[in-house]
């Protein structure tokens, strides 16, 4: 499997954090970092501060993106935001399933799968998050787990939409625990999801998705993450925070 054949994507996952004079004073101190980085750099945002930060990185090329979309066009869905709706807002990353929307709202495969085909739809590129808890790490089902969740989420899905979509293999055991997949763990999950993928939409779709890694990476652990020929990138929370600490790892993934 070729590494060149894919976009490297490091996306910082703001989740519910920073006020909007915030958002800005971070932003800027990000900018430096990205130019000329020799990958893609996405940062994630509450909704209230995409346009703050969209204006931010005009003339850069960071790509602004939310952190969840519905899959309706619109209607009666209270609390929720359309695809057409973020796509006029200027976002144009989306990140869907994350497991923190699994376990504290209520969000399944099910609809990950609507939200992920509603998203490309729209022109988004969503960032599906798949990943084990530690029970089921510890009982050896990851396999499983991770096979079940991809072939779940992407029902019924073409090769071309599959090659659009960024994986995000996040163990919900190392997500804001400090606790890191090793680099051999996390690289053998991304190769394992790679699998899947050409088992089921075949080989040139599998070659052609970034997979991403996300789960504690920080400024020290993201060169030798980043080293493994199946990780693509990264999803990134509290480091991305830190605008020292998120341009590390993105020098670490331009090298
Ligand atoms: P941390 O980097 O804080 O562990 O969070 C990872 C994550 O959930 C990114 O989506």
């Amino acid at each position: 499997m070729n590494k060149d054949l894919r976009k490297t994507v490091i996306a910082g996952n703001w989740k519910m954090n920073k006020t909007r004079p915030e958002a800005k004073a971070l932003i800027d101190e990000i900018k430096p970092f990205a130019a000329g980085s020799g990958c893609e750099v996405a940062v994630c945002v509450p909704f209230t501060n995409i346009e703050t930060v969209v204006e931010a990185v005009k003339g850069t090329d960071i790509k602004v993106g939310a952190q969840n979309v519905h899959f309706e066009k619109s209607g009666a869905f209270t609390g929720e935001i359309s695809a057409d709706m973020l796509v006029e807002t200027g976002a144009e990353y989306v990140i869907i399933g994350h497991s923190e929307r699994r376990q504290y709202f209520g969000e399944t495969d099910e609809t990950v799968n609507k939200r992920v085909k509603a998203a490309l739809a729209a022109g988004l590129v969503p960032i599906m998050c798949v990943g084990e808890l530690l029970w089921e790490r510890e009982a050896g089902i990851t396999e499983e787990v991770l096979a079940r969740q991809i072939k779940l989420d992407f029902a019924g899905f073409a090769a071309g939409e599959v090659k659009r979509t960024v994986i995000a293999y996040e163990p919900v055991w190392a997500i804001g625990t400090g606790k890191t997949a090793t680099s051999e763990q996390a690289g053998e999950a991304c190769g394992l999801i790679r699998s899947v993928i050409a088992k089921l939409h075949g080989k040139a779709a599998a070659d052609a998705v970034t997979v991403q890694y996300g789960g504690s990476m920080n400024a020290k652990n993201a060169a030798e993450l980043l080293a493994q020929p199946d990780v693509d990138g990264g999803l990134i929370g509290g480091a991305s925070l830190k605008a020292a600490d998120f341009g590390e790892i993105i020098k670490a993934a331009g090298k």
